[in-house]
């Protein structure tokens, strides 16, 4: 089966949804395709932090009321570490921006209604994507839906599909410069229903190594430990997990951890890896397909949301005045704000996690930059404006 499009979006997480959407507001059509149910695209646990830009683009979008309702406004975040905890004051540091806590699959979600509502396509469920003819002015995508073959033609390919996604190598291997960072260690991640411990997130330096204290409602809790990345998750019992958390956290002012049953559990590896160009003739490449941050900083869905931002506005100049010139520009104006991003994210990483290797020396230096980030107004304003996310326009 045949079908056109002007834009075909392949992967329905942040980047391809928001990108329908906004190409939807400038009247521009699209189609995308997805290669996981719809229940497990809206029940994939991920990402927490919505930056100031990307609430307000969701709030363009019409897609805030549920964000409003059950998001939490954050205006600060603390450094723990030497048994206290330090408040970085993100709102008096940023002129007033903040972060909204709202997790990454209710954002998702909210997408798809929004979309669908419109009557626009989203394939769930298909199989064996392939891109063909990206350079020449008559790109397509090859799938199978339902056991039939199915091709679309468009002018444009957007490759939001994700890290482990097809769309990226569809640029020559000679043409794609890649970088590339990975962490020697990991994250075990849960969901423990309990009541939140404290107001905002706590990101902790630990001689054990990082713990982070997030939220996700009144009655569940998100939280990180650093760990080893090759370790099974099954090593792990409840019992550990909590006392480990609490050892990493514990303060000189008996600050308590409340706790409950865990619900979810898993490790994840952490890597930094960027791909320049992310343009290849008509192929455009947006979010983690092209990039990849370690999740410290809370950066990943953010920074999709930004790419993606830029390319609606390429593809509604290209369709409303026949011009090319932010399309062409396209790469190179993602690329400033995502190798910020990757510094940040990597500058947040090293200062707070311990590295296998480290020495007294290193752990010094860890601590001088955390003494650092609280005691001078300069630091802490380095802090916060990255947190609570640079303009789209930087
Ligand atoms: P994805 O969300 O990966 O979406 C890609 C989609 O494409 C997927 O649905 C996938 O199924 C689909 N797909 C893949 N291959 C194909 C194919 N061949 N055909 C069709 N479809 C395909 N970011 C933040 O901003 N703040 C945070 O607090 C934060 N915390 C995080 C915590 C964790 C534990 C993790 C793992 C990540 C976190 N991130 C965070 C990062 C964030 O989740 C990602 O950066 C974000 O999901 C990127 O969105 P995306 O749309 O580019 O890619
Ligand atoms: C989360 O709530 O999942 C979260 C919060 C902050 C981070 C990463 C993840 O830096």
């Amino acid at each position: 089966m045949h079908m056109r499009t002007r834009v075909g979006i392949i992967g329905a997480g942040p980047a391809g949804l928001v990108l329908s959407l906004l190409l939807a507001m400038e009247g521009v059509d699209s189609i995308v395709l997805e290669n996981r149910s719809r229940e497990e695209v809206e029940s994939t646990i991920r990402a927490g932090v919505l930056e100031q830009g990307t609430v307000d683009l969701m709030t363009e979008m019409g897609i805030d009321a549920r964000m409003k309702r059950e998001g939490f406004v954050h205006h600060g975040i603390e450094l723990r570490f030497d048994g206290y905890g330090h408040r970085i004051d993100l709102t008096e540091l940023t002129n007033g921006h903040a972060i909204t806590v709202y997790p990454q699959h209710e954002v998702v979600k909210d997408c798809i209604a929004a979309r669908l509502d419109q009557g626009g396509h989203i394939f769930f469920n298909v199989q064996d994507v392939r891109v063909q003819d990206v350079s020449s002015r008559h790109p397509s995508i090859h799938y199978v839906h339902e056991h039939e073959q199915m091709e679309i033609e468009c002018d444009f390919i957007a490759g939001c599909d994700g890290f482990h996604g097809v769309a990226r190598s569809a640029i020559p291997a000679a043409l794609q410069k890649v970088f590339s960072r990975s962490y020697p260690f990991g994250w075990l991640g849960i969901l423990i229903q309990a009541p939140p411990s404290c107001q905002e997130l706590i990101y902790a330096y630990h001689e054990r190594g990082f713990a982070l204290v997030s939220t996700r409602s009144p009655e569940i809790q998100r939280m990180y430990i650093q760990c080893d990345p090759q370790d099974n998750i099954a090593n792990w019992t409840d019992a550990m997990i909590i006392e480990e958390l609490q050892t990493r956290l514990e303060t000189k002012d008996n600050w308590q951890l409340l706790t409950g049953p865990i619900l979810q559990k898993s490790i994840l590896a952490m890597r930094s890896f960027v791909v320049e160009p992310m343009q290849y003739g008509n192929l455009f490449l947006a979010g983690d397909a092209a990039h990849i941050v370690p999740p410290t900083g809370a950066k990943g869905l953010n920074l999709a949301v930004a790419d993606v931002r830029h390319l609606a506005r390429a593809f509604a100049l290209f369709y409303q005045k026949n011009q090319t010139n932010l399309l062409e520009e396209y790469s190179a104006t993602c690329l400033r704000r995502i190798w910020r991003t990757e510094h940040f994210s990597w500058w947040m990483t090293s200062m707070l996690h311990r590295f296998p290797d480290d020495d007294a020396f290193q752990q010094h230096m860890q601590r001088a930059q955390l003494e650092y980030t609280v005691r001078s107004r300069a630091s802490a304003t380095t802090l916060a404006e990255n947190y609570v996310g640079l303009p789209f326009t930087w």
